[in-house]
């Protein structure tokens, strides 16, 4: 799996009716795109090689079968691609209640308020109500209930606030990895793995108690830039709320020390 690489010559596909000539090579999702038709996403994002890990970017392409994730399926000359349909609707709205039912629901209070890709998407396919509910005290809650000797069964989701720039709260991870790609494709450090299955499934910095600090992190930010919930979150954003005006710069807290100077 992965990005396709838009390298070759033009192809015309259909998307929703609409005629598209793109590269070769370039993803359903992206013609989608560059159609004008936002097909909704979570785990794919411009700057990280598309992974088809969340599956709400599905669609339906005539003479297929099943349901391709957008992201991660390069496009055919020829191929008519629906991104709209009772099903597709259905299979979103069923993949958001399932992110959700283990998700807090404190998004008012919540420092991402307003800038959340899963609040967004909640909102994109229409999600009101959620019928399941993750279990009380989970396999994630039993994981750091355990190492901190907290007892088998409290509810129990500790923040990492070790670094001095960003916290992370698996209580909010989606485990979409995005954050572990950036890390590996956007710094090149491999600080950040995915650990364990099911409700009990985390990103790790690999480090004893889970310390950012006391792992490989650089504090580049790369991974607080590539979440998209306020699961990796800048210390500033938490105490200060949103910057009205932001400034994009190569370096924003990097500790690499390549000595580059901003005048
Ligand atoms: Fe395509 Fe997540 S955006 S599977």
């Amino acid at each position: 799996m992965g990005t396709p690489a838009r390298t070759g010559a033009p192809v015309t596909l259909t998307v929703d009716g609409f005629p598209i000539t793109v590269p070769e090579g370039t993803s359903v999702m992206r013609a989608c795109a560059e159609a004008g038709i936002q097909v909704p996403k979570l785990c794919a994002t411009d700057s990280v090689e598309a992974f088809g890990s969340c599956r709400l970017c599905v669609v339906e392409i005539e003479g297929r079968r099943g349901t391709p994730a957008s992201c991660t399926t390069p496009v055919a000359e020829g191929m008519v691609v629906h991104t709209q349909s009772d099903k597709l609707r259905r299979m979103r709205k069923g993949v958001m209640e399932l992110y959700i039912s283990d998700h807090p629901l404190d998004c008012l209070t919540c420092a991402a308020n307003g800038d959340c890709e899963l609040q967004d998407m909640a909102g994109a396919v229409g999600l009101r109500d959620v019928r399941y509910k993750a279990p009380e005290n989970g396999g994630l809650a039993n994981h750091f209930a355990q190492r901190d000797g907290a007892g088998p069964n409290a509810s129990y989701i500790p923040k990492d606030e070790s670094n001095p720039y960003f916290t992370y709260d698996p209580s909010k991870c989606i485990v979409c990895s995005r954050c572990v790609r950036a890390c590996e494709e956007v710094q090149g450090t491999f600080a950040l793995t995915i650990e364990g299955r099911g409700f009990g499934s985390r990103v790790s910095a690999g480090a004893a108690g889970d310390d950012f600090m006391a792992s490989d992190c650089v504090s580049c930010g790369a991974c607080v830039q590539a979440c998209p919930t306020a699961t990796l979150q800048e210390k500033s954003v938490i105490e200060l709320g949103t910057p009205e005006r932001s400034v994009v710069t190569t370096c924003a807290y990097c500790g690499v020390g390549c000595n580059f100077k901003a005048e």
